[in-house]
């Protein structure tokens, strides 16, 4: 998040989506000035949930890169990614995926029938994957 916040294009908002609000992380590095200009926000909310990612749906079909780095447990990744299914994203958005070489995302990664590369190369040794979101899904 704080990588990308000062490369925001102009007029571009980076929204975070958590289930626990920064100010109540110990040692947290975001700081209130990364908010002052209302470009970062954060909303607290499940987006693994099937009732709660729905109330969210205009803001997730805005985005044009969806930054998934959540909990790894081998089962909110398939949540979230059928909660997007249900939402639907924008025409031409990107997922980037995160630690898709982590035991418990292989089987999700693996699964992903849309168009989508494995940049671990570039990206770092847990894995890091794109998804094609709207390109053509495989049978
Ligand atoms: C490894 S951190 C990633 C932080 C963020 N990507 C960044 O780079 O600053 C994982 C984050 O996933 C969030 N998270 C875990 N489960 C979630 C869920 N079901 N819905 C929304 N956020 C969730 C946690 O709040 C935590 O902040």
């Amino acid at each position: 998040m704080l990588a990308m916040l000062p490369d925001l294009q102009e007029g571009a908002r980076l929204v975070t989506f958590d289930v626990v609000p920064w100010t109540e992380i110990e040692e947290c590095l975001l700081l209130p000035e990364d908010f002052a200009d209302g470009r970062l926000a954060q909303v607290i909310a499940d987006v693994g949930d099937a009732q709660q990612a729905p109330r969210h749906a205009d803001l997730i079909r805005a985005a044009d890169l969806v930054f998934v780095d959540a909990a790894k447990d081998g089962q909110l990744e398939r949540r979230i990614l059928a909660n997007f299914d249900a939402i639907g994203l924008k025409d031409g958005a990107i997922v980037v995926f995160d630690d898709i070489r982590v035991w418990n995302m292989l089987d999700i990664w693996r699964g992903i029938k849309r168009p989508k590369l494995d940049l671990t190369s570039f990206g770092h040794y847990s894995g890091t994957g794109l998804i094609d979101w709207t390109g053509p899904a495989e049978s």
